[in-house]
């Protein structure tokens, strides 16, 4: 399969990776980020899982309709359509409605939503085309529930699966399938970055692998099935 992750650095995009890495079938593997180091360094981590692979890495901005254009139509000439989006990348400021500044809401919205337009909308020509095809998207929990502070986090998660809703029901006809996952919190560098506000890390987290296998899971139903939508939260958050 030729298959596309964003923000697959690290945390859970980097863990789905991994993931189609162990896999037999024989795959092309497309990750991006903005850092060029951690990226490099993610590259080199799935090539020593195994070499089967054809690997491809490029910084890419999800939130810039040209770097992701460029990234999707380089993809494409080096290994033919995408038949496997992973829309990761993403991140939360979690701050009072009146703290918040309009950049800060704006930016969470330009990675989170615009990103996910851009890539997908990218991503479908060739889809279409071949007929195939699936476009995974990590939305939230958060983008089911709202919670204070997170204005901008949950609007961009809650518009996701609306949009994925809609894509949905445009090009179900030529058998591409969307599947929206919505975890609880995450064991991942998520919460830590000093950007991202006054957000409290869970202890009792998921691990970034237990998302990674629900999207390798909805990957390996037969074309004819999609799983639309998932819920995953631990399962015991106090144990
Ligand atoms: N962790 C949680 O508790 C949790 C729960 C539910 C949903 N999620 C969602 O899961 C996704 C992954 O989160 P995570 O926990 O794995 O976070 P993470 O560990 O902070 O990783 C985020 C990844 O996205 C990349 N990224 C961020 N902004 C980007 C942009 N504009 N363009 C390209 N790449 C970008 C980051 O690299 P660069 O910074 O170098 O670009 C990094 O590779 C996000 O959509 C998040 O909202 C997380």
């Amino acid at each position: 399969m030729n298959i596309i992750i964003t923000g697959a650095s690290k945390g859970i995009g980097l863990a789905i990776a991994k993931t189609f890495a162990k896999q037999n079938e024989k795959h092309a593997i497309g990750i991006c980020s903005r850092k060029k180091d951690e990226l490099e360094t993610a590259e080199k981590e799935l090539r020593s899982i195994s070499a089967k692979h054809e690997y491809f890495s490029a910084v890419c901005d999800v939130s810039q309709e040209k770097d992701v254009n460029n990234f999707v139509a380089e993809f494409e000439k080096k290994f033919g359509v995408v038949t496997i989006l992973v829309n990761n990348a993403g991140f939360g400021i979690f701050k009072p409605i009146l703290d918040i500044t309009k950049q800060e809401f704006e930016s969470v919205l330009a990675t989170n939503l615009r990103g996910v337009f851009l890539f997908t909308r990218a991503a479908l020509p060739k889809m279409r085309e071949a007929k195939t095809g699936t476009v995974v998207t990590i939305s939230s929990l958060a983008g089911k529930n709202g919670f204070a502070g997170g204005a901008a986090y949950c609007a961009s998660k809650f518009a996701v699966r609306g949009m994925m809703q809609c894509l949905f029901l445009e090009v179900r006809e030529d058998n591409i399938r969307f599947v929206t996952i919505c975890p609880g919190s995450v064991e991942t560098d998520f919460f830590i970055d000093e950007n991202h506000g006054s957000a409290i890390k869970s202890k009792k987290a998921l691990m970034a692998q237990d998302v990674a296998d629900c999207v390798a899971l909805a990957a390996s139903l037969p074309q004819n099935a999609d799983i639309s939508e998932i819920d995953i939260r631990p399962t015991n958050p106090k144990g």
